[in-house]
């Protein structure tokens, strides 16, 4: 990935122009200097959203959003950061500008992603070319693939026997040795460069990252006396299941506007979906939803609906769902359940009903809290006063880990409400019933005079802290990313500005002193002070564990996403105690006034 130069970033709102951006987005309607629209970020009657092209900015009075150009389009359109630079840009006529002097990234990757391109094409003309294609064609026909489908999710075919795609590659070892990386050719045992295909005699799905890469694949056998049924990518350099949703992608480019992201169980679910103009719709890759993916999704959307099958397997699923959301609740982040009848699956339940009888499942989807309490309730005998007493234990452990509090008085409240009691009761029952000795053991920690955020979810959305450690654990597992993401000053700049940064920002001055720095050089001036001492020792188990491209990738996004997370809760400070409209456009201005004048050292 080039870094786009940091001049050129803060330069670019300035040369293009917002109104006629936005205006080709959202229909735009002139009120004096100003230009209003429905905000198209909620759902409202009479326009509150407001583009005020004298400062560059764009700010709705109805639900808090606001921001430059580059903050439109990201939200808008769903791109990153680097990408809607790139749309505002080439949308303008405006060249970017790459820096230069930002190392190239592991040249490795670009062969590898060219790579699985090439793979890819090869699956996709067996669809069409290959001497067996008859029963794979049939196959998606009995399934309900239409043509258009099979194109827009770029389905192949791996026909039968062991070296097909090995054949069509060997010519050369890079080629070769590439693919054994990429986990799609198998190294005989006993015989040194002799190879075998591992997707023989299957429908193929190629597995995309957000920018629309080939990084893995799913296989389907065609009969179902083969086994196993799917077959996925290995883990490589480019692909970790724990990390990637398939069809997200997919999800982002075909849907117009993200109200929310159904989480299905297969490929299949998604395709169909997707058939019937359900595209918002993301599936796990045959593993339970990870942290990670929470993460994912979180950016993606603000409503997060799990589906799963009605069946025992379906509703274990759905629990460790729950359980792994509890931790990464955060403001405006809305999380449900929808269970299905039993032995359905979205791709048999949508062929069979209505879209609009499945939308409205969708709608009506529960409720975490809900959830819940609903499943509790059925493990207990509720109507008794001991059955009374386990639900209130056994909802305690759970609301134990959540770390958003206006969300765990929420539950608290929904719990006293249920079992009829007081809320300090079901505090009691809370303080009866702590979280583990870790999670209390860190709670005791100060850091910047304050107590740090239980890391029961190591990369929890969006709270500071949590953000504050990933940065933390990118940089010490591996100095150098703060010398290559882009000018190490302007990172040391941004992170200053940052509240409670000070060790952070230590961190990326030591990095840049030395480039070499092994971790223990690194935390050595901290060994006079224990409790961050041991607090930077967890921090440098990196986990999930990242390659060093991606801690790059992932340091540059948590960057931009405290710098708007700490924004955020500025503005939405300031705006809610202002009360006319009058007053809110002022403070609105103060801000960004503030914004660029912030360049000045504000010392922490
Ligand atoms: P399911 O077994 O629920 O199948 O697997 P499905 O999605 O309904 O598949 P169809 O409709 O029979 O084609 C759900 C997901 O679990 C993973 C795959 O990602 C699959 O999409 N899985 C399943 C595997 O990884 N391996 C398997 O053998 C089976
Ligand atoms: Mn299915």
């Amino acid at each position: 990935m080039p870094f786009i130069d940091r001049d050129f970033i803060n330069d670019l709102p300035n040369r293009v122009d917002i109104v006629g951006l936005i205006n080709k987005r959202v229909p735009l309607k002139k009120a004096g200097k100003d230009y209003k629209a429905c905000c198209p970020f909620h759902e409202e009657k009479t326009p509150s959203f407001t583009v005020v092209p004298t400062k560059q900015i764009y700010h709705c009075f109805g639900c808090g959003e606001s921001g430059g150009i580059i903050d439109f389009i990201m939200k808008f359109d769903h791109l990153a950061f680097v990408e809607a630079i790139e749309t505002v840009a080439g949308e303008s006529g405006v060249s970017v500008v790459y820096d230069q002097t930002a190392k190239p990234v592991d040249s490795r990757f670009k062969r590898f992603n060219k790579l699985m391109s090439e793979v890819s094409d090869f699956y996709q003309s067996q669809l069409k070319n290959s001497a067996a294609k008859k029963k794979v064609v049939d196959y998606a026909k009995k399934r309900g693939i239409s043509g258009s489908i099979a194109k827009r999710f770029e389905l192949g075919f791996a026909p039968p026997g062991w070296t097909n795609l090995y054949d069509d590659f060997k010519r050369s070892d890079e080629n070769v040795h590439d693919l054994e990386v990429m986990g799609l050719l198998v190294a005989k045992k006993d015989k040194e460069s002799d190879y075998y295909d591992r997707f023989r005699d299957r429908l193929m799905f190629p597995i995309h990252n957000t920018k629309g890469n080939v990084i893995g694949f799913g296989g389907r056998v065609l009969s179902d006396k083969d086994n196993p049924k799917y077959l996925n990518s290995p883990e490589t350099p480019l692909f970790s299941k724990s990390k990637e949703l398939y069809g997200l992608y997919h999800c982002r480019k075909y849907s117009r506007r993200i109200d929310y992201i159904l989480v299905v169980e297969g490929y299949m679910d998604v395709i169909a979906l997707h058939q019937q103009g359900i595209t918002s719709v993301v599936a796990t890759l045959g593993t339970a939803t990870t942290p990670a993916h929470l993460q994912v999704l979180s950016r993606s959307a603000e409503t997060i609906v799990f589906c799963f099958d009605g069946d025992k397997a379906g509703r274990d699923a759905a629990w460790k769902a729950l359980k792994t959301s509890l931790p990464a609740i955060t403001a405006g982040l809305l999380i449900k359940f929808l269970i299905l009848p039993n032995g359905e699956d979205p791709d048999t339940l949508i062929k069979r009903e209505s879209v609009k009888s499945f939308s409205k499942r969708i709608n009506d989807a529960q409720t975490l809290s809900s959830f819940l309490f609903d499943h509790i309730k059925a493990k207990v005998p509720f109507n008794t006063i001991e059955g009374k007493t386990l639900f209130l234990e056994k909802t305690a452990e759970l609301i134990n880990l959540v770390t958003y509090p206006t969300y765990r008085q929420q539950l608290v409240e929904g719990v006293a409400q249920e079992v009829g009691q007081k809320i300090d009761q079901v505090e009691k029952a809370l303080a009866q019933n702590p979280p583990n000795e870790r999670q209390v053991s860190e709670e005791n920690l100060s850091w910047s005079d304050q107590s740090f955020q239980k890391k029961i979810i190591p990369s929890s959305v969006s709270s500071m802290k949590s953000l504050m450690s990933r940065m933390i654990s990118c940089v010490i597992n591996y100095p150098s990313i703060v010398n290559e993401t882009e000018s190490s000053s302007v990172i040391e700049e941004r992170a200053r500005r940052l509240p409670n940064s000070d060790v952070l920002v230590e961190l990326i001055r030591y990095s840049q002193v030395e480039t070499d720095l092994s971790k223990d050089a690194l935390l050595m001036p901290y060994k006079s002070k224990p409790r961050i001492f041991s607090r930077l020792e967890e921090l440098s188990v990196l986990e999930p564990f990242l390659s060093e491209y991606e801690a790059k990738e992932e340091f540059s996004y948590t960057l931009t996403a405290a710098e708007k997370f700490h924004e955020r809760k500025s503005t939405k400070a300031s705006i809610s105690e202002a009360k006319t409209y009058e007053e809110q456009k002022v403070v609105m201005e103060n801000i960004m006034k503030g914004k660029s004048n912030s360049n000045s050292s504000k010392k922490t």
